[in-house]
């Protein structure tokens, strides 16, 4: 009688088994993973000596390594789970606050009480700041049709720009007509849109918003977003102007320390367009993860009115010129509260809110 080239498998089996049940971590699971199933398992070696066999032999001691092979592998994964399991749990656990101690007459009174999200009271003084300097405030639809969030700001349909911003489209109507606002550019176009139809011409206002990108999340950037617009109409404006608005809201908002800079940039919009940046107060300019090791964040963008633009509302270009501006109201919190991930603001931890009372 010939021993099989498999030993006594049911022994194997049984012992591995038990080395699985005796896993207590997803550490120690994937340091034993290897000895299991891997290179250095029983089963590998079994494994190789089939080659030796005769081919009958070999096909009926294949197919029962398979399905040993199977049988380890099934209760890997279910040992992954209960570990993975036992592992959020224990997080969880260290997480909870224990109110069960708290008797009422030691409640302190008054009781605390919520207060703004950190992106709510950032829009507040933002609106102040621009307030303060003779702006008014505006606001917008979140889900745009097309004409505003594209074509009237001198995007035709396929116009290349269309792919600086990840769209989220609205199933309503014919298809790709109707969107969640990419940015807060389309509310400039209500506004100039009413001032035609009611003759309230120039227009210095802010346009604070919800805007939404197809984006992954990261440190610097959110699915959802806030944006505050600028848009000035008037007469004899230039680029000067905007270059001082810039300028006096940085030194406002951020204090003397942060500096700005503009780089030419492309927005279809807007002609001269540029990019505008601050030093990054997570590094103070000396380059982080934050960053992309510039020294710099980019807030956005700004540029003259594009004639275009102006007439596809009806105003008159050569007797009115404007600027416009946008920039993230998410970006300016993380920036002024040296928040190095982004993701912090809507992650709802009541330990990051509360700093911010
Ligand atoms: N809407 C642009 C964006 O989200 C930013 C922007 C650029 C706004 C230039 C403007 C502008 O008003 O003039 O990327």
């Amino acid at each position: 009688m010939t021993t099989s080239p498999l030993g006594n498998l049911h022994k194997e089996i049984a012992q591995l088994q038990a080395t699985i049940e005796s896993l207590g971590s997803i550490d120690a699971l994937v340091e034993a993973e290897p000895f299991i199933t891997g290179k250095r398992s029983v089963l590998s070696t079994m494994q190789k000596s089939l080659g030796a066999l005769e081919p009958e032999a070999r096909r009926d001691a294949g197919a029962q390594l398979q399905a040993a092979r199977r049988q380890v592998e099934d209760w890997l994964a279910r040992r992954r789970e209960v570990l993975a399991g036992l592992a959020r749990s224990a997080q969880l656990e260290a997480d909870r606050l224990d109110l069960g101690d708290v008797v009422v007459s030691s409640v302190r009174w008054p009781a605390s009480t919520g207060h703004a999200s950190l992106v709510a009271s950032t829009q507040r003084e933002l609106e102040d700041v621009f307030v303060a300097m003779g702006f008014t405030v505006a606001d917008g639809p979140e889900v745009e049709s097309d004409w505003y969030n594209f074509e009237a700001l001198n995007m035709p349909p396929a116009h290349p720009a269309r792919g600086m911003w990840d769209t989220f489209y609205v199933e309503l109507g014919e298809p790709e007509t109707v969107v969640l606002r990419t940015h807060t550019s389309p509310t400039q176009i209500h506004l100039m849109e009413s001032a035609v139809k009611n003759s309230t011409l120039p227009i210095h206002s802010v346009m604070p918003g919800r805007c939404f990108r197809r984006d992954t999340p990261d440190a610097r950037h959110l699915a959802t977003f806030h944006q505050i617009e600028g848009l000035v109409v008037d007469r004899g404006i230039t680029f000067a102007d905007l270059a001082g608005v810039i300028e006096t809201f940085t030194r406002a908002y951020f204090g003397p320390d942060i500096s700005s800079r503009l780089r030419p940039a492309y927005f279809p919009f807007t002609e001269p367009s540029a990019e505008f940046e601050v030093t990054c107060t997570i590094c103070h300019g000396e380059g982080c993860r934050t960053c992309s090791h510039t020294g710099w964040i980019e807030l956005g963008g700004c540029g003259v009115l594009d004639p275009a633009v102006l007439s596809a509302v009806g105003i008159d270009g050569d007797v009115w010129s404007g600027f416009a501006f946008g920039f993230g109201i998410d970006r300016c919190a993380q920036m002024r509260h040296q928040i190095a991930d982004m993701r912090a603001l809507v992650e709802n931890d009541v330990r990051f809110l509360e700093q911010f009372s």
